[in-house]
């Protein structure tokens, strides 16, 4: 019997997918709790890609796969990633339904926020939560029993421009029937009878609406605890937290970075990772790793329950002399805490350097074990180990499953 969650530790877009992928053999069900189709999970088996968005990244395991009632779900792109992925996949009945009106909605935010713009996904995310918040949200079952779902009030706050068609009702029920149910309740059975689940969180913790650069962070929580909203499950009954986090940091869209790299370096930096978003196919801005706020985002995680999964060594490979921040200089004064990155203040990164990593075979490190690796990648991950006083499972050395090397 274990219940693991797996979370994101930066902006996003660390790997999360390709661990998800790599654990979930040895687990019963796999569930999706925060976020919705504005996340990109990418798996690679055999040179084959696949991404998911709403669904758990366990798609390709033929294991039972739930979404939460902390998910906001589009039930039009739902019904486009099953028809790619037929699967056994549970929808919570208390899951809200991003409507047009909610896609619109992103859309004409972003337009009037101007140069300001968050940068969203355009998936209708935000404007989800917050119709939610508002009690105007349909759910799950609004739709698939009839309850009724009354928008007339949006309709007099805001005008039209949207719509909400008897199309988009009949599609959604058809969509959402066969697979409503009640996530915690199949949970909590599978966990009395000795099953093993595993959380799969969306975005990363510097995204969070709470704890993020906000406001350029997305509209849910992103943190492990949050497991116990988003998917029902007692939080007292997670056994492990995997953080998984980039050697390097990249963020998609606006907002604070500290440690953002300009010019030619971020640019082979971006083409080498592959670093184009999975969803909007967007650059993705890229910087040195940045251990002071990594350290903030592991203190919201269960420090005591997490282990590491550091991605991309394979990146760093060939790249002349690498950095991570240990602190900030804030006006003149050195700090160490995250919260300064947030204050608005002007913050420098304090680096220290390493030697650079040579190009390297992984498949014979893959072989061999992490001795093999090369002693400055070693380096490296020591570091960061003794920083965040965090142990270090796995260090990830490529996009394919299986491309990856324990430490222990
Ligand atoms: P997620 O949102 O956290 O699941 O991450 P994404 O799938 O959006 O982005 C991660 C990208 O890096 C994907 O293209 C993965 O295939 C790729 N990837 C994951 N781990 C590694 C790795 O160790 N090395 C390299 N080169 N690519 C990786
Ligand atoms: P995964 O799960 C990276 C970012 C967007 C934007 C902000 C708000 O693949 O790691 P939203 O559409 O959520 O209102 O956008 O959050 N963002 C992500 N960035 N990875 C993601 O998901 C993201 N989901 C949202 O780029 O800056
Ligand atoms: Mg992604």
């Amino acid at each position: 019997m274990k219940s693991s969650v797996v979370v994101g530790l930066q902006w996003g877009d660390e790997g999360k997918g390709k661990v998800v992928d790599q654990l979930a053999q040895r687990y019963d069900a796999i569930v999706r709790f925060n976020g919705g189709g504005n996340a990109g999970h990418t798996v690679v088996v055999s040179n084959e890609k696949k991404v998911f968005h709403v669904l758990p990244s366990a798609a390709l395991w033929k294991k039972k796969l739930y979404i939460g009632a902390g998910v906001v779900v589009d039930p039009e792109s739902l019904a486009q990633e099953l028809s790619q992925n037929p699967v056994n996949v549970m929808v919570d009945y208390r899951c809200g339904l991003i409507t047009p009106l909610e896609k619109w909605l992103d859309k004409r935010l972003e337009e009037l926020r101007g140069a300001g713009a968050i940068g969203t996904t355009g998936r209708g995310i935000g404007p989800a939560y917050a119709d939610r918040m508002l009690r105007v949200l349909p759910r799950v079952l609004d739709v698939v029993y009839g309850n009724g779902h009354d928008l007339s009030i949006m309709r007099m706050l805001i005008g039209d421009g949207w719509d909400v068609t008897n199309e988009w009702l009949d599609m959604s029920r058809r969509v959402l029937s066969p697979i409503a149910g009640d996530v915690p309740e199949s949970l909590s059975s599978i966990y009395e009878k000795g099953g093993s689940i595993l959380f799969e969180g969306a975005q990363g913790a510097l995204l969070d609406i709470t704890y993020g650069t906000y406001p350029y962070v997305t509209s849910s929580n992103t943190v492990a605890s949050y497991v116990g909203v988003g998917a029902g499950f007692p939080v007292s009954k997670i056994d492990e937290v995997i953080g998984v986090a980039k050697l390097y940091v990249t963020r998609v869209g606006a907002g604070p970075f500290p440690t953002e790299i300009a010019g030619g370096l971020s640019e082979k930096m971006r083409s080498k990772g592959g670093e184009y978003g999975s969803t909007t196919g967007r650059p993705r801005r890229v910087g040195w790793l940045d251990l002071v706020a990594l350290k903030y985002a592991v203190s919201l995680n269960e420090p005591g329950k997490l282990r590491l999964v550091l991605t991309k060594a394979d990146v760093l490979t060939g790249l002349g002399d690498l950095k991570a921040a240990v602190a900030y200089n804030v006006d003149g004064k050195e700090s160490s805490n995250f919260i300064d990155a947030m204050l608005g203040k002007s913050v420098k990164p304090v680096y220290e350097s390493f030697d650079p990593i040579p190009e390297v075979d992984w498949g014979s490190v893959m072989k061999g074990g992490w001795d093999v690796a090369p002693r400055q990648l070693r380096k490296f991950v020591d570091f960061v180990q003794d920083y965040l006083k965090v142990e270090v499972a796995e260090v990830s050395v490529g996009p394919q499953r299986g491309m990856n090397v324990e430490l222990r």
